[in-house]
């Protein structure tokens, strides 16, 4: 594993340093360092300078906690219940562009939304905490369940805490908590022209 793990070319350590585990020890996160994760996903670049992300935080002691952990998937549930925080991220997508008065649609609030994101897992391992993001919920009743309007796109939860061992975690997890390989470069990046095999 550590051998995929090996770039191909020069990077800065912390791309490679941030993973997705599934071992949370169910420390809460406080709002102090809660907040410097935001303040990371703040400064993201977006189109029109939009920002169009929108973060909703959940502690193990809102009152909500166990309402919101019970919209993640059974298989997610099992897990994302020891976060230290989940949040929510959610993205406009519309936008009074400067000098119009309505509102015109942004085609890359997701996009946006996902830099955002990056931005925000690259600082938790800068701070020594770990994220996963969860796209297995219940969207339409995380939109009842917290009111959540029209022109608000429902992205992911994102669980945050601080890692535990593997063993705390239910043994057919095991094998998946650790950090998986990827492509080499080659197959995603083409010069010139459209040079993809698939
Ligand atoms: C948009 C998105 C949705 C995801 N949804 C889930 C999910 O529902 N459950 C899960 O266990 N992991 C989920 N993941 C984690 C991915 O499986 C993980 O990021 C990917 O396998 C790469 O591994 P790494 O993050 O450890 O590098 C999601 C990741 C993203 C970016």
């Amino acid at each position: 594993m550590s051998e995929s793990r090996t770039p191909e070319y020069p990077i800065n350590p912390v791309f490679l340093q941030r993973w997705s585990p599934r071992a949370f020890n169910s420390e809460t996160i406080s709002d102090q360092a809660l907040f410097s994760l935001f303040e990371a996903a703040r400064w993201a670049p977006s189109g029109n300078n939009s920002q169009p992300w929108r973060f909703i935080y959940f502690k193990p002691d809102s009152a909500n906690w166990q309402q919101v952990v019970e919209l993640t998937n059974d298989n997610n549930r099992r897990w994302a219940s020891n976060a230290g925080a989940l949040l929510l991220l959610l993205s406009k997508t519309s936008h009074v562009r400067a000098g119009d008065t309505e509102p015109s649609p942004l085609r890359n609030h997701s996009l946006d939304a996902g830099a955002a994101w990056a931005s925000l897992s690259l600082q938790a391992v800068h701070d020594g905490l770990i994220t996963h993001a969860i796209g297995g919920f219940d969207r339409e009743k995380a939109r009842e369940l917290l009111q959540i309007p029209e022109g608000y796109h429902i992205e992911i939860f994102i669980a945050v805490g601080k890692q535990a061992h593997r063993d705390s975690l239910p043994p057919d997890l095991h094998a998946r908590e650790q950090p998986t390989p990827r492509k080499p470069v080659q197959e995603f990046v083409a010069r010139d022209g459209f040079g993809f095999a698939g």
